[in-house]
């Protein structure tokens, strides 16, 4: 993903945000990357890319999704009719 993608779509809140946030308040856990623009608090779609990029921020390496913005959304929208997620999906 390029930095001004949406990682969460329900809010519109994009890696470059999510990243910002990562280094200002380096959260204890995930879930306090609600407070940035709450990010995974709508359809929950992203809710294990935010993990994944808690993670990494965590361990010190880049904060970055491998996944093209349109595959994201796409595989989002399926997420949305069927509730199911791909198996893939935990991470990109
Ligand atoms: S895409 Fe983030 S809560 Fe829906």
């Amino acid at each position: 993903m390029d930095p001004d993608d949406h990682v969460c779509l329900c809010f519109g809140v994009s890696l470059r945000k999510i990243r910002g946030y990562l280094e200002r308040e380096d959260p204890a856990v995930a879930s306090l990357i609600s407070e940035c623009l709450g990010a995974g608090t709508g359809c929950m779609w992203c809710v294990p890319f935010l993990k994944h990029l808690h993670e990494q921020h965590q361990q010190g390496k880049p904060v970055d999704l491998r996944i093209s913005p349109d595959v994201y959304a796409s595989r989002r929208a399926s997420y949305r009719k069927t509730g199911e997620r791909p198996e893939d999906d935990a991470g990109a």
